[in-house]
C-alpha cells in the first residue's frame, strides 16, 4: 500500500518515533541510506513561497541518491490549467514521490488519490507536518526525550502550525498547549483528534486564552507568523496595534514564565517585533537555526520511511 504523509497523524506514534530515530541516524551518517539511487526523481512542487522547504527537500532527496525536480506550481497552474488528478497521473509514473506545498488540504488529498506514489505535505492551509517532525527532532536533541514534555504554541491558533503541533505533539506523548484568542481557535475536529491521541499516549491537548497560562512552566515555547501565506490582505489587521494576537507575542516577560531551561522555536520566516521580539529569537534559549537545519534530517528520514519502510 502506498503510504502518504498528508497530516501529522498519517504516522502512528510508533512510526513517528521510528522516523525521529532514523533522522538522528541519518544526521550522524548522511549517506547511509540510498533509496533513491539511480537517481530516481522526486517532484517537489510549490504553489506558495518557500526557502527552507525547497533547500531542505533538495538536499534530502540528493543525499538519498535521487534527483530533486523543483516544479513551479504557479507555472503549472495545477487545478486550473488541468485537473489535480491529471497532474497526479503525469507526475506519478515519473516520480518516486511527490512533495507538494499548496493551499487547501483537499488539493493534496486529491493528488494522493491519483499519484500512485507517496505524496508528502510540504505545507497546506491546514497542516505543516514536516515542520513538526523537525521541531520534535530539535526538542529531542536538546532535551533527550519527548514524552511528558510540555510545548506551548502562542499566536494564531487556527493556522497550519497550530493544527500540526496539536496532532504531532500529541502523538509524541507531549502536553501541547495552544495560547490563542477566542477569535482564532483551532479547528474543533483537529483539536478533538489531538485530545483522543493524547489520551492514548499519556499527554494532553488544551487551548488557553491567557498566553501566560499557556506558557507557564513549558519546556518549549513556539510561535509562528500572524500572517500566513495567502492572508496577505489581512496583514494590517493581523499585525496592527489592535491585532488580537498582540497579547500572544513572545516577549522576554512571557518567556520568563516558562521553565528556566525552556527552548524557543519558530518555523521561520520570523517577523521580529510582532510575534517574537529579537531578544528572544536571537537570545540564548532560541534553537531556531538547529530547527531549520533539522528540516533536512527529518525529511530524509520521512522519505526513507515512506520508500523503504520500517527496516
Ligand atoms: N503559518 C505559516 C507557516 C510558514 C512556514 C504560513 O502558512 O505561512
Amino acid at each position: 500500500m502506498t503510504r502518504h504523509f498528508l497530516r501529522d497523524d498519517d504516522l502512528t506514534a510508533e512510526e513517528q518515533t521510528l522516523v525521529l530515530q532514523r533522522a538522528l541516524e541519518l544526521k550522524a551518517a548522511p549517506f547511509s541510506r540510498r533509496p533513491l539511487e539511480g537517481p530516481r526523481t522526486v517532484s517537489v512542487v510549490f504553489d506558495k513561497p518557500t526557502l527552507r522547504t525547497q533547500v531542505s527537500f533538495a538536499g534530502a532527496i540528493s543525499q538519498l541518491g535521487g534527483l530533486p525536480l523543483v516544479v513551479d506550481g504557479n507555472l503549472a497552474q495545477i487545478g486550473t490549467r488541468e485537473s489535480i488528478a491529471d497532474v497526479a497521473r503525469v507526475l506519478g509514473p515519473q516520480s518516486a514521490a511527490i512533495v507538494w506545498r499548496t493551499h487547501g488540504q483537499d488539493r493534496i488529498e486529491e493528488m494522493a488519490r491519483y499519484a500512485g506514489v507517496p505524496v508528502v505535505n510540504a505545507l497546506t492551509d491546514e497542516f505543516h507536518p514536516c515542520q513538526i517532525l523537525a521541531d520534535l527532532l530539535t526538542v529531542l536533541e536538546h532535551k533527550g526525550s519527548l514524552k511528558g514534555l510540555t510545548l506551548a504554541y502562542v499566536g494564531d491558533g487556527a493556522n497550519n502550525m497550530a493544527h500540526s503541533y496539536l496532532l504531532g505533539c500529541a502523538l509524541a506523548g507531549m502536553h501541547v498547549r495552544i495560547g490563542t484568542p477566542p477569535s482564532h481557535q483551532p479547528d474543533a475536529a483537529i483539536l478533538a483528534r489531538a485530545q483522543e491521541i493524547a489520551a492514548e499516549q499519556g499527554g494532553s491537548a488544551t487551548v488557553h486564552a491567557d498566553a501566560a497560562q499557556a506558557v507557564a512552566g513549558a519546556d518549549a515555547v513556539v510561535t509562528d507568523t500572524w500572517v500566513s501565506m495567502g492572508m496577505e490582505e489581512q496583514k494590517g489587521d493581523r499585525q496592527g496595534a489592535d491585532s488580537p494576537f498582540v497579547p500572544y507575542a513572545v516577549t522576554e516577560e512571557l518567556m520568563a514564565g516558562a521553565d528556566a531551561d525552556a527552548l524557543f522555536l519558530h518555523c521561520l520566516p520570523a517577523y521580529r517585533g510582532f510575534e517574537v521580539v529579537s531578544a528572544v529569537i536571537d537570545g540564548p534559549q532560541s534553537v531556531v537555526w538547529d530547527e531549520a537545519e533539522n528540516r533536512l534530517h527529518a525529511q530524509k528520514a520521512l522519505l526513507s520511511f515512506l520508500l523503504e519502510g520500517p527496516a
